[in-house]
């Protein structure tokens, strides 16, 4: 096993009714804003939860945070928080909201001229003004981590950033209200957190046994409960169990010790970027490829995901490894995702686009190995065709 450090603060309110938890965990005299999206949190009832909890406070709020939140939408919001000097920050949603007003947090601290410097230069991020999560859409584990993904739409990039300072201080983890979920956002959320437990899980041993067995923990549960989420997304142990899923697929605990690989999602956000396929989508088109790949070098963590969450068990290697593969396609198209570009109308033009992309910002040494570089990236995204 690898050496780790592991640091993890946020306090997690998990279940019916906990929103109501928020008022104690908010201090009294803070200046709060309150920052959600389009407003679905207007039409099931979560905002009227949140408005309840927060009464005595100063609130004042911050709406339409788009999917896939926009560096222009937040530096909206950074103004007005400055201005108003709000020493608060509660995000109601999902993923997007969420990612946004770590954004925005750190964006009200920053000392530099131009916060996107966060992003474009990993300029350090040297403090945030303390914030809290309410999630309304379990997929991207974002309630329970510090990094969070930031769309600048004048150049078209989707670039990240992470810091101490950006983890939340709570979340809220309430499955009821998930309930008004479109099927498509269920399908997301189950897709991008089985990719991130396989990005953290499929590279290869170093004798980690509790890491791989807590990762295939977290596969075995969204296989099972995210097609019962599909036939109700008002079930609410299901709920339940794919939230919390979702939440341990990103919040650290299974990373420790072993290394990471990540350039799926690396790939993938190029073609939210370029053309706004949804987040899950593009891992559902990236992976199997990279898997594919990488199948060499990846083998023996591959045959154990195989064996372990597929029940491949019979064959020659090459035979486990497709049906593995298979399997894993099966699942995605299982939850109503599509794993092809071709199915997004995506073609080679894009892919040169990218590869420009990857040379112009000097990509290079992708994967848990650093052996993906950008010609390799072309061949990934042309076997995904
Ligand atoms: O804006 P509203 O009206 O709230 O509607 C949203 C949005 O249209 C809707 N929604 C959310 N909760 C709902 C609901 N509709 C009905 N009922 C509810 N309870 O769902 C739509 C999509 O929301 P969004 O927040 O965009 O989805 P998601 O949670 O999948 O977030 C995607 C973003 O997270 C980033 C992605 O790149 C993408 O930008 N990621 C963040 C990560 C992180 N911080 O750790 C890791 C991930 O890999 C990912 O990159
Ligand atoms: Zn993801």
């Amino acid at each position: 096993m690898n050496n780790f450090t592991f640091y993890n603060p946020v306090k997690i309110f998990f279940g019916k009714g906990q929103i109501s938890a928020i008022s104690k965990e908010i201090p009294a005299n803070a200046r709060v804003m309150v920052t959600y999206g389009g407003g679905s949190i207007k039409k099931n009832g979560v905002y009227d939860q949140v408005m309840a909890a927060l009464q005595g406070h100063t609130v004042l709020e911050f709406c339409n945070i788009e999917p896939n939140p926009h560096y222009e939408t937040l530096m909206q919001a950074v103004d007005i928080a400055k201005r108003q000097e709000i020493d608060f920050v509660l995000a109601v949603g999902g993923g997007s909201v969420i990612d946004g007003t770590k954004f925005i947090v750190a964006a009200m601290a920053y000392e530099g001229e131009d916060p996107w410097d966060m992003l474009a230069e990993r300029a350090p991020v040297k403090g945030a003004v303390p914030f809290g999560t309410v999630l309304t859409l379990p997929g991207t584990g974002s309630e329970m981590n510090s990094g969070a993904v930031i769309t600048r739409v004048s150049t078209q990039e989707k670039l990240s950033f992470g810091s101490p300072h950006t983890f939340p201080q709570f979340s809220v983890l309430d499955p009821e209200t998930t309930f008004t979920l479109p099927l498509r956002q269920v399908s997301n959320g189950v897709v991008d957190a089985f990719t991130h437990v396989l990005e953290q899980y499929l590279t290869y041993p170093v004798n980690a046994p509790l890491q791989d067995r807590m990762a295939e923990s977290v596969l075995l549960t969204l296989k099972e409960e995210g097609p019962k989420a599909l036939q109700s997304t008002q079930d609410y142990e299901t709920m339940a169990n794919i939230m919390w899923s979702a939440t341990m697929a990103l919040n650290g605990v299974i990373r420790v010790g072993v290394p990471t690989d990540w350039a799926t999602h690396y790939i993938g956000h190029e073609l939210t970027a370029l053309h706004g396929i949804d987040h899950a989508r593009t891992l559902a088109v990236v992976l199997p490829s990279l898997l594919r790949y990488k199948s060499e070098v990846k083998k023996e963590k591959l045959l154990q995901y195989g064996e372990r969450v597929w029940g491949v068990n019979a064959g020659t290697e090459d035979e486990r490894l497709e049906a593995t593969l298979q399997a894993t396609i099966s699942f995605f198209e299982s939850m109503e995702i599509d794993t092809k570009l071709s199915d997004y109308k995506v073609g080679e033009d894009t892919i040169k686009q990218i590869v420009k992309r990857f040379q112009e910002r000097g990509v290079k040494n992708l994967g848990e190995r650093s052996d993906i570089q950008v010609t390799d990236v072309e061949q990934i995204l042309l076997m995904s065709l």
